[in-house]
């Protein structure tokens, strides 16, 4: 009988890894992003963190299985982000587990939550309603925030809901998920003291402003709208909230940073309060609250 023969993995040491992905990558991508590539994906793969790296000089020494590495790198190449790689992301302390159904929850998108949050400060809302929740990252938090909220939260993308389903089990927090079409919905059946939406807001035309990562592989639902009716989720969002929100409820959107003045109009012209811009961390324009009347 043949001896049993061991197959030998491929090794490769972490400094020669960290200099084929900057070789590889560096075309696409500045160097602090690809150094950040390699850490993500070691502490994902390994749970080996940059400051272990510092703590244990071995760890730079030692030999490393090098295909997780490589196939990443492959991935990369084709500007597939490092989220739906390792498919996860942070978003306001939390993990939240993505993948090509849902938008990348973005850092403005956690200061619109840390806004809502100080908000609800001074009342807390009751019922609360997430407008084209994608990964479930905004109402989690708020429900793991506010637990004695009820919070619902919708979406047009069923593969979207799955997911925001699964952080919401795995997160411990309760929200109620269904499936909607927003733009075509007659009203919201319900009541609530605050309603949120990070709706799609980038125009056709800003797309060549954007880099191949997001336009190759985030999902154009999530993100696009014509150019002829950029604002269409925050006419029909605004009037459909209009109805359903208690007296002195609240609404908070994101918005285009170049459409906050014609995005204001419509919540004015809706006769809503108080009508207020919040610039995120870079200085656009990125967010609205206002009250109902
Ligand atoms: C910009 S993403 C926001 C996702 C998530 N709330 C976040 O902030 O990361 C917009 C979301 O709206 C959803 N959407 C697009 N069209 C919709 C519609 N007609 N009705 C309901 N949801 C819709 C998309 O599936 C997507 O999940």
């Amino acid at each position: 009988m043949k001896p049993y023969q061991l197959k030998k993995v491929a090794t490769m040491t972490l400094p020669e890894i960290r200099s084929l992905f900057l070789q590889k990558l560096n075309h696409l991508y500045p160097e602090t992003e690809i150094l950040s590539f390699f850490h993500l994906l070691l502490e994902h793969h390994f749970g080996t963190r940059k400051v272990d790296l510092a703590l244990d000089p071995e760890l730079m020494r030692k030999e490393w299985p090098e295909d997780v590495f490589l196939e990443a790198l492959r991935e990369l190449e084709q500007e597939r982000p490092i989220q739906y790689i390792i498919g996860s992301t942070e978003f306001a302390g939390m993990t939240f587990r993505i993948d090509e159904n849902v938008l990348i929850p973005r850092p403005e998108t956690e200061e619109l939550v840390t806004w809502i949050l100080e908000t609800a400060d001074d009342k807390p809302p009751l019922r609360i309603l997430d407008i084209g929740t994608g990964s479930g990252c905004i109402p989690i938090s708020l429900a793991l925030k506010l637990p004695e909220a009820e919070i619902h939260a919708l979406d047009i993308s069923e593969g979207a809901l799955e997911l925001a389903r699964e952080n919401a089990r795995r997160l411990g927090a309760h929200v109620n998920f269904f499936e909607l079409d927003i733009l075509t919905a007659q009203n919201l059946a319900d009541h609530y003291d605050l309603i949120i939406s990070n709706p799609p807001y980038v125009r056709l035309s800003e797309k060549n402003e954007m880099r191949g990562n997001v336009l190759k592989h985030e999902p154009d639902l999530a993100l696009f709208v014509n150019d002829d009716d950029p604002l269409l989720f925050y006419r029909k969002i605004a009037s459909l909230s209009k109805e359903s929100l208690n007296e002195n409820g609240m609404l908070f959107f994101e918005i285009n940073e170049n459409l906050s003045e014609q995005t204001c109009k419509i919540l004015s012209d809706l006769n809503f309060r108080d009508i207020e811009v919040r610039k995120d961390i870079y200085g656009k324009n990125r967010m609205i609250r206002a009250f109902k009347k």
